[in-house]
């Protein structure tokens, strides 16, 4: 074995073997950071050679056996979605997203309700014969029960603080209860060390949280820089393979969205998932952004409450604002799909003059370059005079919708709002292309089949339209009382009922 320097760009993972001022990868300044690293030499590659040659065959496909069922369910149905029906036996899960965002309280409950559902396990097995013990056995059901323990190691925090919130979230478990002696805390960032203990426990999930806490002596550089987390990461996944024990790394995002040292993290691992939601609102969404053991487009929703996270099992009026105003202007309902699953969800806006010379855009939730266009559509296509207006766009619930399917809606928030006219109970689905063109979207028929099941009947699709100034001019011919006159319109129309 011989050191080797190099020079590894901290944000996307380019080696280079020497310095230079810009990545050429990713274009990054000053990224570039020393590591030294141990190379074979032909000397070690000659013996290595000569051991493959000796140890190591190719199976035959028909040798190889597959054991069915070899997957933990967490506890949480909507995380057994994601990860395609549990977690599958050694692999190597990381789990992403902002800072503060409740990564460490799901694992946590996760490791909890593994620790509690493994006490029971053990408590059931013990009555049950040997010959069913094998029959079990064989079927994959107790395919995991080596020791019943969930090994949760904490970089961030220490033991005490990691109790504290177990307690917080699980009050009614007494420290000597089974669920609290099957889930073993260690506060500690060697990663050779954690290696050693996870190979000595070997138990059925490790939780490390998180792998830029992690470092080691054998690379140089500091924790969560790209070496370390390399390095950390690799010996994980090793140990997950060997030893068939799932390991579940926690990665915080940093500015740029990304995990730190993603393309790193990324290709070794098997499953990637992200935890996202806006840190003021309790909604929390859970997706794949790849996984080996299951689909890449499925969705968990989750709730972030005072004692953990809890999840929503039926969550599609989730992103509704819930209001009865029949009379008001500026919302109109969009089914968006995550997924398989479709939510209905609100979109408001408002349109007033504007006071300055370039007019306020304003979009949350949805892309503003998509406002953009959206709004050009409406002023070229429909004769909507928006250039002077101050344009505010807004998605109910903090949901970031990119489905071009919520264009229609988005256009009719808009119209809704400049023209007074109250659109509150319809369901708007469809593309919008440049030339104004009403486009079909992906799944219709489940999206349209959804919003009826909620009671939502008023939907404005591309089965009735062909293109948005239809729609526009379709609104116009509505009955006199669903549009809002000048003033206080309706207010009007109630006293005059009520003389
Ligand atoms: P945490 O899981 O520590 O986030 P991460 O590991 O992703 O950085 O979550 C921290 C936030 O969650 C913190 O603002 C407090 C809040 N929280 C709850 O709302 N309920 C709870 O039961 C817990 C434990 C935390
Ligand atoms: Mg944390």
């Amino acid at each position: 074995m011989k050191s080797k320097v190099s020079f590894v760009c901290q944000e996307c993972g380019y080696d280079s073997p020497q310095w230079l001022g810009k990545c050429p990868e990713c274009g990054m300044w000053n990224s570039l950071k020393e590591i030294s690293h141990f190379v074979e030499t032909s000397r070690d590659k000659q013996n290595s050679i000569g051991n493959i040659n000796k140890n190591i065959t190719p199976k035959r496909l028909s040798e190889i056996k597959f054991e069915r069922k070899q997957r933990l369910l967490t506890g949480f149905s909507e995380l057994d979605t994601v990860l395609g029906g549990g977690i599958v036996k050694g692999s190597a899960v990381l789990l992403a997203g902002d800072p503060g965002i409740g990564k460490s309280t799901l694992l946590l409950q996760l490791a909890l309700n593994l620790a509690s559902t493994s006490s029971q396990k053990t408590q059931n097995t013990q009555h049950i014969r040997k010959s069913d013990n094998q029959k079990l056995r064989q079927s994959g059901l107790l395919s995991f029960p080596s020791v019943p323990n969930v090994l949760y190691i904490s970089g961030e925090e220490s033991e005490e603080q990691v109790k504290l919130r177990a307690d917080r979230i699980n009050p009614s478990a007494r420290s000597g209860s089974k669920t609290h002696s099957n889930l073993l805390l260690l506060s500690n960032t060697n990663t050779d060390l954690v290696c050693g203990i996870i190979v000595k426990v070997k138990p059925m999930l490790v939780i490390i949280d998180s792998i830029q806490t992690m470092e080691s002596e054998n690379v140089s550089g500091l924790s969560g820089s790209v070496g370390q987390v390399r390095y950390s990461a690799f010996q994980f996944i090793k140990i997950a393979k060997t030893f068939g024990i799932p390991i579940i790394m926690v990665g915080h995002v940093t500015k740029e969205g990304m995990v730190a040292g993603p393309m790193v993290l990324s290709h070794m691992v098997d499953t990637v998932l992200f935890l996202e939601g806006e840190k003021f609102t309790a909604t929390r969404i859970l997706r794949s952004l790849k996984n080996r053991f299951g689909p890449v487009d499925e969705v968990g929703i989750f709730a972030m409450e005072g004692v953990g996270v809890k999840e929503l099992n039926s969550p599609e009026q989730l992103f509704l604002s819930k209001h009865n105003d029949k009379t008001i202007s500026g919302s109109i309902l969009s089914v968006t799909m995550e997924g398989t699953r479709a939510f209905l969800i609100e979109i408001q806006a408002l349109v007033l003059s504007s006071k300055i010379p370039i007019p306020r855009r304003v979009a949350s939730g949805i892309d503003y370059k998509r406002l953009e266009l959206l709004l050009a559509v409406l002023q070229k296509h429909c004769n909507i005079p928006l250039s002077g207006m101050d344009v505010f766009v807004n998605v109910i619930g903090g949901i970031k919708l990119s489905d071009p399917a919520t264009d229609l809606a988005i256009c009719l928030a808009i119209i809704s709002s400049f023209k007074n006219i109250n659109l509150s109970q319809k369901v708007g689905i469809g593309e919008v292309g440049l030339l104004g063109e009403l486009r079909k979207a992906s799944s219709l028929e489940k999206r349209i089949k959804d919003a009826r099941k909620l009671g939502f009947r008023d939907i404005i699709s591309s089965d009735k339209f062909k293109t948005l100034k239809q729609v526009v001019n379709s609104l116009s011919n509505d009955p006199p009382s669903l549009k809002l006159r000048k003033g206080h319109a309706s207010k009007l129309e109630k006293e005059a009922e009520g003389n």
